[in-house]
C-alpha cells in the first residue's frame, strides 16, 4: 500500500517515521513516498497540505485523500475539479483541540481581566485599579461548534465562563447545556456575546458572514477572537468598529490573505493582537496515528470519521 505525503512545511522523514510507527498490522505493507520529491509516483492514499492541483490531477489510483489539517477550504475545490470521486478526509482534533482551547482561553481571560487596559496604563507608569466585569454577564459566544469549538467549550466551562453557541444546525452538543442558536439565530446570538469566538469552517455560507451589519449586533465593548478562517470575518468592517470603540479589542490568528501583508492596518492597531495562524497546528505524531487508524478502518471496509461532505464544505 503506497502512501504519498505532500507537505512542504514539514520534513518528509518526520511523516514517514511517524506513519510507519503507527502502521500497526499494516506495517509491512506500507510504503511512504515523498510526493514533493517524486511527483510522478502513484499512490493509494495521499496525505496532503496545500498540494498543487497539477499533482492531484496526475494521481490515478487514489482511494482517499487525507487533509493534514482541520480546514479543507483550500483543498475541496481542487478535489472537486480533479478527483471528484475520491473521498476527502480531514483530521479530527488530533491534538489541535487542546492548542485551540489554550489559545482562546488566554484571549478570553485577558479580555476578562482587562489586561490590554493594564498594558496601556503600564505604558504611562499609571497605577490604576480597574473595575472587573461582572462574571455572570461576561458571556462567551462560540460561533462554530465542531471539534475545535467543543474543545474550547470544555476549557471555558472548566474556567467557569458562561457560554452560548451558534452552529449551522443549532443542535445541542452532547454533554453541554449552554444555549445554542441555529444559523438563522445568528443576529440574536451576536447580541448576547460579550466575547465572540469565531471557529467556523470557511464555506460558501460562512464567507464574509461577519460583516459590518453582523458585527454591529455585538454589544458595545465586545471582544472578538478569530481563529478559524480569516475570510469568515470582514477585517475592514472590524477595523471600523474598533475605531468607533464599538468593538473593544480583537485577537486574530487567521486572515483573508496570509501572511498578513506588512502594510495592513491591523498590524498597527493598538487594540488588536495578531498571531500568524498558529492557534492550532498539525502535530505530526497524533496526525499520523489518526491517519493510520482511518486507513485501517477503510481496509476493513468501515467508514472512518472525518469524511468531508462536499455540499456542506467541511
Ligand atoms: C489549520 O488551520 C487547520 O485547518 O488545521
Amino acid at each position: 500500500m503506497r502512501l504519498a505525503v505532500w507537505d512542504v512545511d514539514e520534513p518528509f522523514r518526520r511523516w514517514r517515521d511517524a506513519l510507519i510507527q503507527h502502521a500497526g498490522e499494516l506495517r509491512l505493507a506500507v510504503q511512504v513516498i515523498d510526493a514533493c520529491a517524486d511527483p510522478d509516483a502513484q499512490a493509494d492514499f495521499a496525505l496532503v497540505w496545500h498540494p498543487p492541483a497539477q499533482w492531484l490531477a496526475g494521481q490515478q489510483q487514489l482511494r482517499a485523500v487525507f487533509n493534514l489539517g482541520a480546514g479543507v477550504d483550500a483543498l475541496l475545490p481542487l478535489m472537486r475539479a480533479h478527483l471528484p470521486e475520491v473521498p476527502l478526509i480531514r483530521l479530527q482534533d488530533a491534538g489541535m483541540g487542546r492548542q485551540m482551547a489554550d489559545y482562546v482561553a488566554e484571549a478570553v481571560l485577558r479580555a476578562y481581566r482587562r489586561m490590554d487596559d493594564y498594558a496601556a496604563l503600564q505604558a504611562h507608569a499609571t497605577w490604576e485599579p480597574l473595575v472587573l466585569p461582572a462574571r455572570g454577564g461576561f458571556r462567551v459566544g462560540l460561533l462554530g461548534l465542531g471539534q475545535m469549538g467543543l474543545a474550547v467549550a470544555r476549557r471555558l466551562q472548566a474556567l467557569e465562563f458562561a457560554l452560548l453557541g451558534c452552529s449551522r444546525s443549532g443542535r445541542q452538543p452532547d454533554g453541554f447545556d449552554f444555549p445554542v442558536y441555529a444559523a438563522d439565530g445568528l443576529q440574536e446570538f451576536l447580541a448576547a456575546c460579550r466575547v465572540l469566538v469565531v471557529l467556523l469552517p470557511l464555506t460558501q455560507s460562512t464567507r464574509g458572514l461577519l460583516d459590518y451589519a453582523s458585527l454591529s449586533r455585538l454589544p458595545r465593548g465586545a471582544y472578538v477572537v478569530s481563529a478559524g478562517r480569516g475570510a469568515v470575518l470582514c477585517a475592514e468592517d472590524l477595523l471600523d468598529l474598533l475605531d468607533q470603540g464599538h468593538v473593544a479589542g480583537a485577537t486574530l490568528d487567521v486572515f483573508d490573505t496570509e501572511p498578513l501583508p506588512a502594510d495592513d492596518p491591523l498590524w498597527r492597531h493598538p487594540r488588536v493582537r495578531i498571531t500568524p495562524h498558529v492557534a492550532a497546528q498539525t502535530l505530526v505524531g497524533p496526525a499520523a496515528a489518526q491517519v493510520m487508524r482511518k486507513i485501517a478502518a477503510l481496509e476493513r471496509g468501515e467508514s472512518p470519521g472525518g469524511v468531508v461532505d462536499p455540499d456542506l464544505g467541511y
